[in-house]
């Protein structure tokens, strides 16, 4: 049976650390499951990660739909969030009308959206709706042309309105908040003041659970290794190394054999060619 969002929180209650990760597709998402992580993320780092954009901000619903519907046919058990793209929440009717595809057309459990209160009437609606949201403040990628692609709140008053925010997501009904690249301490004391988890990228040990994606997690991502990760895996290096011994393989003629392939009768064969009048111009 799927990870419900009472079944976060009674892990939550009981003082469990909660694992979530991101996925994209219907394999990575069945593994996923065979390792036992409760929660996916459909992020819109799928606009970077697997689409080759600088940013989050060209993702669209359909992409969303597209991969969210992907990852659910993938996995029986995690609860499945996904993320509502780049001003697809600018106004409550498009936020209600676009959340809904991410449940009904995705599947999803859950949608995810970024901004504090000014986002809070928009969240109510949604939750009031039905429809369950997951927070997410701090650095809110859909704003890096506004805030920069650094760690927020470090001055106490942007500090102070960040608590406001998290307290204000709650009151709005919000089951979850991630808190990504804000500083470790600042993220325990939400993590304190809050009654829902937080769920941290970047923001330190103290919160209720962590998120990651795929590919920082797996060594897919080879550009740079983000100081938030850790590298699990090297994947990227293993998957060039076969990718390697599968060229030189085919170079050489050591793959495929004959143990890859269909035999067929050479009666039937020779019947199949006779009177071409096209000879074999290589040896087959
Ligand atoms: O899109 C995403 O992957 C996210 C995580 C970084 C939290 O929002």
């Amino acid at each position: 049976m799927r990870t419900s969002i009472a079944d976060i929180r009674a892990a939550y209650r009981r003082g469990e650390r909660v694992p979530m990760i991101t996925a994209y597709d219907y394999t990575s998402a069945q593994l996923v499951e065979r390792a036992g992580v409760p929660m996916i993320l459909v992020g819109d780092s799928l606009g970077m990660v697997v689409q080759g954009h600088d940013s989050t901000l060209p993702v669209t619903v359909d992409d969303m739909v597209y991969h969210t519907r992907a990852v659910v046919r993938g996995c029986a058990t995690p609860l499945v969030v996904a993320d509502l793209p780049f001003m697809t929440y600018a106004t409550e009717t498009d936020a209600l009308r676009h959340g809904a595809r991410l449940l009904a057309e995705g599947g999803a459990t859950s949608v995810k959206l970024e901004g504090g209160r000014p986002v809070a009437p928009t969240v109510r609606r949604l939750v009031a709706a039905g429809l369950p949201v997951m927070g997410h403040l701090g650095f809110t990628p859909q704003s890096v042309n506004q805030i920069g692609m650094r760690v927020q709140a470090k001055e106490s008053l942007a500090a102070r309105g960040l608590v406001e925010d998290a307290l204000a997501l709650q009151d709005a009904g919000a089951w979850a908040v991630v808190l990504e690249l804000i500083p470790a301490p600042l993220a325990a004391e939400v993590t304190a003041r809050l009654d829902i988890p937080t769920i941290g990228i970047g923001a330190g040990p103290g919160c209720s659970g962590e998120v990651q994606v795929w590919h920082d997690l797996l060594g897919l991502f080879t550009d740079f290794v983000p100081r938030h990760t850790r590298r699990y895996r090297t994947l990227g290096e293993e998957v060039v190394g076969g990718l390697q011994a599968y060229a030189e393989d085919v170079r050489s003629g050591v793959f495929p054999t004959e143990a890859n392939s269909a035999g067929m009768d050479p009666e039937v064969l020779a019947e199949a060619l006779a009177g071409l009048d096209r000879p074999a111009r290589h040896q087959a």
